[in-house]
């Protein structure tokens, strides 16, 4: 069998939460490859709402094996939040929750670190969710990091030591901190890690792989914000594409399936950095306040704007993606015009390709219109209750990306997901 993929196509927050959830009974395993806390992937069934931050969205559909592999970034003290939470509403998880030796860990002063660089850049800073991913990831590809096996044998010097080296670098910032507290919460977090199986997740994977069984691997961020390709410097530190799941989960290029590419039917932002279709005006605040865009764990306000098709070509380029996947597309029911950005203009020059730098020069997006839909798609349970007007949207996003829509959502719920094609 092999790995399928699913990953955001945007500047994150597409709803991967949902649809892994969704589609985790076709597989007999979910698993994070990337990415940790910064991450809020919300999910909603019988009334009830989720916000996962580290922990794979398989873990609600009747005891699928989660497993939180190699490239994913660990907090112990966010981890045991959101453990608790669950368990707190019954969902016990050390059976089904497996957490790879090599995942690395955040230290208490990661995110010190974390906010003291961000304070150091001042206006150019990146908006950063403040979990200490950068500097996380960083001391991991410097060879100063931490992983989750370390935890089992003497720890206290190899902590002691990193903690030593951060202080000394902390030391050159003018930021005040106080480590004792948080230093607390994380031995507490560790003790709650340690209840969990840690496992050498490439060898489990491919032999789970060999043994016939299915994965699922739930992407974090998106796209746009990956550390190679998204729009560099203001990203996240991980690969969060494709090619990320392979490195991530320690399984080979030829063992990827179906990619599915996640996006919204606009377009959001969190956080600092180029976002070309942005709207300033009381139409993207109309988005924000209908397509409730907050950040799931920060609460910040989420950037809003008309899809763009230039980011996304690329994004369905970089991913190989097989398989699309357009949410909330119900927010935009009652727009009488729908605008999707199928070119920029930059300094006079067209062009249907991502530029190395967009803030080099004015870039100006260039729209097709569409009539919008103006029906209440959120009870719709099936294709053939699509208005002519909404297929129209659907048709030219295929033609222009190439790959086919083969789910489409009108709502937070589980229940509100249209599968348009079974295979
Ligand atoms: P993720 O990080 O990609 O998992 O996405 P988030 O959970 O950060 O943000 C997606 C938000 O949109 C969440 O609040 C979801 O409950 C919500 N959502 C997901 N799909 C839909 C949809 O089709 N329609 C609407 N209106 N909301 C949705
Ligand atoms: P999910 O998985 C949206 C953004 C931050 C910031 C940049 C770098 O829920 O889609 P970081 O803390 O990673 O160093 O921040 O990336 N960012 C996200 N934006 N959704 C996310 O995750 C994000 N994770 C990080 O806002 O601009
Ligand atoms: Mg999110």
């Amino acid at each position: 069998m092999k790995v399928d993929v699913l990953l955001g196509l945007q500047w994150g927050d597409e709803g991967k939460g949902k649809v892994v959830d969704v589609l985790t009974p076709n597989y007999d395993v979910v698993t994070r490859f990337q990415g940790g806390p910064n991450a809020g992937h919300t999910l909603e069934f019988e009334g009830q709402k989720y916000v996962l931050r580290s922990i794979p969205s398989g873990i609600f559909q009747g005891g699928k094996v989660n497993v939180i592999g190699n490239g994913v970034v660990l907090d112990p003290a966010l981890f045991k939040q959101e453990v608790e939470q669950l368990e707190a509403s019954g969902h016990d998880l050390t059976k089904r929750l497996y957490i790879s030796k090599k995942a690395h860990l955040i230290l208490p002063t990661h995110r010190i670190l974390d906010a003291a660089y961000e304070s150091a850049k001042g206006a150019g800073k990146i908006g950063t969710t403040g979990k200490g991913i950068g500097p996380t990831y960083t001391d991991k590809t410097s060879r100063n990091g931490l992983r989750v096996g370390d935890l089992l044998c003497n720890f206290d010097q190899k902590y002691a030591k990193a903690i030593a080296r951060h202080k000394e670098i902390l030391s050159h910032y003018d930021y005040k901190y106080d480590l004792e507290p948080i230093e607390k919460a994380w031995f507490e977090g560790v003790e709650k890690l340690k209840q969990y199986t840690f496992i050498d997740s490439e060898y489990e994977l491919n032999g789970l792989l060999k043994e016939g069984k299915s994965i699922l691997a739930e992407g974090a961020q998106g796209t746009m914000l990956d550390v190679d390709f998204g729009s560099y410097p203001f990203v996240t530190s991980s690969n969060t594409i494709c090619a990320g799941a392979c490195t991530g989960l320690g399984v080979a290029p030829g063992k990827i399936g179906d990619v599915y590419g996640i996006f919204k039917a606009y377009c959001t932002r969190v956080g600092s950095g180029p976002f070309p279709t942005e709207l300033f005006d009381e139409v993207g605040k109309t988005i924000r306040d209908l397509g409730h865009e907050y950040g799931a764990v920060t609460g910040r306000e989420r950037r809003c704007g008309w899809i763009d098709l230039v980011a996304l070509k690329y994004a369905v380029m970089i991913n190989g993606v097989t398989k699309l996947i357009m949410m909330k597309s119900d927010v935009l029911d009652g727009f009488d015009i729908i605008k999707a950005c199928v070119a920029y203009n930059i300094n006079g020059n067209e062009t249907d390709e991502f530029p190395f730098d967009v803030t080099e020069g004015e870039v100006t997006p260039i729209y097709k219109e569409f009539k919008g839909w103006k029906k209440d798609m959120t009870k719709t349970k099936s294709e053939s209750e699509f208005p002519a007007e909404f297929n129209e949207y659907i048709d030219f996003l295929e033609d222009y990306l190439e790959v086919p829509v083969k789910i489409v959502s009108v709502g937070p719920d589980r229940e509100q997901t249209i599968v348009r094609y079974a295979e």
